[in-house]
């Protein structure tokens, strides 16, 4: 999960489905999965590690970044009229949507630009002409520009059509690509604008495309290796845990040739992963977190620009399902693969009830397939309030397990809360929840993600410990097991292993 992208989520809540409950798959009935999740190794989070960015040349201006343009002769921002299909004017006071576009990087200077609408801008006349509009759906040449950074000022730039020539704010509403005036910086130049950035994602496409093909695959392979290694797994299994969660991108499963700018090697980690989880006696729960065309439009997701795509063609949903047989064909006969889930957070309404539910049906048979053991993970859809919404499905399956992701966050009915007002939160509102989804012959419950982090500043040791205490309290009651977000993160309380470390959490 990443920081920007929680925000409005009270609760997330995903259907895990498994065995028969209680008596197959696990031999014995009271076994509770005592998981951490492996966040941010083989899918790329920047918040979780903001130095795997440090390399990247023009850091700021990865795959979705959200630039606003202001120009500097008019005082007003650009504008792709009517969020796109149109034209690109310069006429507005203030920037929102319309007035936002999102890089698509093709290298450190050179950019597509996609408008609200999803079109991309270039020039009219199908590239002939040197007026900005927003009409292709595609990118081409004539949609490539480079921006031109002020070198003591890196907010002042230039932008370079495909044309040679700069992109002027020639009126308020007549935006063109025929400046060949004075390259000076002054308030006066019309192919002057100021930006500000609106919006970042730094996941895996950001990452690898932010290096490119030469650097990446050493940078993603140094990561790799060193981010998640033997001994973590040692720990793992020496402080009361027994399981891990480990996120996982839909294109592991064409590693060593995954599609650019995806690049080779998170396959072999997998493979490493499960040695030593065989070896220290650690179960795994394989977690795709990042479907093709992303189910949320966040970078855990691997969206390249926000948008979400997954789901809305049967091609693509067959390709999730392939990804999940080729996983599950790999491991099946580790005897630490515990359970396979489908899909991390898929995002109503993008993702439909009906999308969703084809989905489920089709993953269930491939993981049953291969593997009469494995449980069969399924997230419930974000963004809608039924919880219970997957039950006719879930029972019409061999068990089932829900998995509901409880943070004290990305809400602001948590903004002003107590200690106490947290810990009676857990205690009350989240065992409420927790009862509703957990049924005598239903599915199972698993918190698949929680973390020891509120919105209280300044507390003390004694009450984060407090806090993670009644959490471990309630969720030790969901019938699968828990999961804590995450093993490891430059925020100490963010990172289990920090706080086993320093005493804030006991198993
Ligand atoms: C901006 O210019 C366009 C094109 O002339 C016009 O349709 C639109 O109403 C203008 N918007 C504002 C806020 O001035
Ligand atoms: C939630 O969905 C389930 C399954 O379709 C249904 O039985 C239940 O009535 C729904 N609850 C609400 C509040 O709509
Ligand atoms: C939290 O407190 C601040 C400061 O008193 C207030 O402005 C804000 O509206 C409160 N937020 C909520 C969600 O109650
Ligand atoms: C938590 O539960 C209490 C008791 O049922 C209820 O009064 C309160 O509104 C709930 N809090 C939230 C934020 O839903």
């Amino acid at each position: 999960m990443g920081m920007n992208s929680r925000i409005l989520l009270l609760s997330i809540v995903v259907v895990v489905f498994g065995m028969l409950p209680f008596s197959y798959g696990r031999t014995d009935p009271s076994f509770r999965v005592k998981a951490v999740n492996l966040g941010g190794w083989l899918v790329t989070e920047g918040w979780i590690k903001p130095s795997l960015f440090d390399g990247i040349p023009n850091k700021d201006l990865l795959d979705g970044t959200a630039l606003q343009f202001k120009s500097v002769t008019t005082g007003k921002y650009l504008c792709a009229e009517s969020g796109g299909g149109s034209i690109i004017v310069a006429n507005r006071t203030s920037a929102s949507g319309w007035e936002t576009f999102r890089l698509w990087r093709i290298n450190e200077r050179t950019f597509n630009f996609r408008v609200f609408n999803k079109q991309f801008v270039g020039l009219g006349s199908n590239g002939k002409g040197i007026n900005a509009v927003a009409v292709s759906s595609t990118t081409g040449a004539s949609e490539r520009f480079e921006i031109v950074r002020k070198s003591d000022d890196l907010s002042r730039v230039r932008i370079k059509a495909p044309n040679g020539l700069f992109l002027q704010a020639k009126t308020e509403e007549l935006v063109t690509a025929d400046y060949a005036g004075n390259s000076g910086w002054g308030d006066n130049n019309p192919s002057v604008f100021v930006i500000t950035n609106a919006g970042k994602l730094e996941g895996e496409f950001q990452v690898t495309n932010g290096y490119g093909p030469e650097k990446a695959p050493q940078v993603m392979k140094e990561h790799w290796n060193t981010f998640i290694v033997e001994d973590d797994f040692k720990f793992i299994s020496a402080n009361g845990l027994n399981a891990v969660r480990i996120p996982v991108g839909w294109w592991i499963a064409s590693d060593p040739t995954p599609p650019k700018p995806y690049v080779a090697g998170s396959l072999k980690a997998l493979d490493n992963a499960f040695l030593w989880a065989k070896k220290y006696g650690v179960k795994v729960i394989i977690d795709l977190h990042a479907a093709p065309g992303s189910q949320n439009g966040w970078e855990h997701s691997s969206s390249r620009d926000g948008s979400q795509e997954w789901g809305k063609t049967d091609k693509n949903i067959q390709q999730t399902v392939a990804v999940i047989d080729f996983l599950t064909a790999r491991y099946t006969k580790n005897p630490s693969l515990y359970a396979v889930e489908l899909i991390n957070e898929p995002l109503a309404p993008g993702a439909s009830l009906k999308s969703i539910t084809k989905y489920y049906k089709a993953g269930y048979e491939a993981v049953r397939k291969r593997s009469p053991k494995a449980y069969v993970v399924m997230s419930n859809r974000l963004g809608q309030s039924n919880a219970t919404e997957l039950f006719p499905l879930a029972s019409g399956l061999t068990g089932s397990v829900i998995d509901v992701h409880y943070y004290n966050l990305f809400w602001s009915g948590f903004d002003n809360l107590t200690v106490q007002q947290n810990i009676d939160y857990i205690n009350i509102n989240r065992t409420s929840e927790l009862n509703h989804v957990t049924t005598s012959n239903g599915p199972l419950t698993f918190v698949g993600e929680w973390v020891a982090e509120w919105q209280v500043n300044g507390a003390t040791k004694e009450e984060y410990q407090r806090f993670a205490k009644a959490q471990l309290n309630v969720y030790g009651r969901a019938t699968f097991g828990w999961a804590y977000w995450t093993l490891r993160n430059v925020r100490n309380h963010w990172s289990l292993e920090w706080m086993i470390k320093n005493g804030y959490i006991k198993l």
